[in-house]
């Protein structure tokens, strides 16, 4: 299939790619390299340094005539979403758009996007959370996410092309940026290796559903299946708090940071834990690598790229 990944030169556009390429699809991939980085970008993929926001967009879709659209590219952070909701809403409303419009145009049959499980249900009624669970999300980068779901339900039932919302958990392993807001093990991994103080915000007891990027890949690649539509959560159904990641990082590099605690951040989730029964009955996916194998394999990647 003739696929296009917006975002592929980011953390898990890249992994996305590779899965793709690695069976057999052709791959293009559009990045404004905004986080996301040259050397993330497979070597058998086409690229082009373009904005969603772009009007090329449009040229070069209409070209290619992709089967897929792959849409990972956003503004990722949840704290420029807060400061910045019309830049936040300008790639993660309005680019999404103009890719959705060029992808009618061109005649794209399916569109894959990277939703959020984490920020769309807001605080949880209930643990974990399924794909009934209210939708409240707290934050502009939540919201955008949810309209974007309106969306694509939209193009899918007054144009006919079809739609899969991966509600993603914390996504972790190698290629994260540990620059970033997000991404406390990418964070931790980052300043232990190169021996700088991390600190825990407050308490430490904030919990996350933790899955790993090539579980998040294969997803993605189960997604072009023709019977495949819909929305689905994918995570693990298991939480683990910061005070637990710290801890065993710090075993995994060696053990020579202590643990300090820094002021807690103001209006973040207490708890966020998605359940992955849906997506597991209906098409066998569930998360292959558990907790402790990621990190280690995210660990060794980071020590890898220091040498
Ligand atoms: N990492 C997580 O835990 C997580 C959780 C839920 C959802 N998501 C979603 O998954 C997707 C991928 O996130 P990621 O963690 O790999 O982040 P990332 O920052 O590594 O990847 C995003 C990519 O999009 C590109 N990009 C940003 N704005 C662009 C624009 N205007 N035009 C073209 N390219 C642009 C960036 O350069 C980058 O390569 C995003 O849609 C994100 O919202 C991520």
């Amino acid at each position: 299939m003739k696929i296009l990944v917006s975002g592929g030169a980011g953390f898990i556009g890249s992994h996305i790619c590779e899965k793709y390429i690695k069976a057999g699809h052709d791959v293009c991939i559009i990045d404004n390299l905004s986080t996301g980085k040259i050397e993330n970008i497979h070597p058998e993929a086409r690229f082009f340094e373009l904005d969603i926001n772009s009007d090329q967009v449009s040229e070069l879709m209409m070209q290619e005539k992709f089967d897929i659209l792959c849409h990972q590219a956003a503004q990722v952070d949840v704290r420029v979403s807060v400061n910045d909701p019309r830049f936040d809403a300008s790639t993660n409303v309005l680019g999404a758009l103009n890719l959705y419009e060029a992808a009618l145009k061109s005649g794209v049959k399916k569109i894959i996007f990277a939703s959020s499980g984490g920020t769309i249900y807001g605080d949880q009624d209930y643990f974990p959370a399924d794909e009934q669970h209210p939708l409240n999300p707290c934050s502009p980068y939540g919201i955008s996410k949810l309209i974007n779901e309106k969306y694509l339900y939209y193009y899918k039932y007054i144009h006919g092309i079809d739609f899969v919302a991966f509600r993603y958990a914390n996504v972790y392993g190698p290629r994260q940026n540990p620059h970033g807001e997000a991404g406390v093990v990418a964070i931790f991994i980052d300043r232990m290796l190169n021996e700088k103080q991390s600190f825990i915000n407050g308490d430490g007891k904030n919990s996350r559903d933790y899955v790993y990027v090539e579980d998040v890949a294969n997803a993605n690649l189960l997604a072009l299946g023709e019977n495949v539509s819909g929305i689905y959560n994918i995570g693990t159904s298991v939480e683990h708090d910061v005070n637990f990641i710290f801890q065993t990082l710090n075993e995994l590099t060696g053990g020579r940071s202590p643990e300090l605690h820094a002021e807690a951040k103001t209006g973040e989730q207490r708890r966020s834990v998605i359940s992955y029964k849906k997506i597991n009955e209906q098409l066998g996916w569930q998360p292959k690598t558990d907790f402790l194998t990621g990190l280690s394999k995210t660990v060794d990647y980071f020590k890898n790229k220091l040498v």
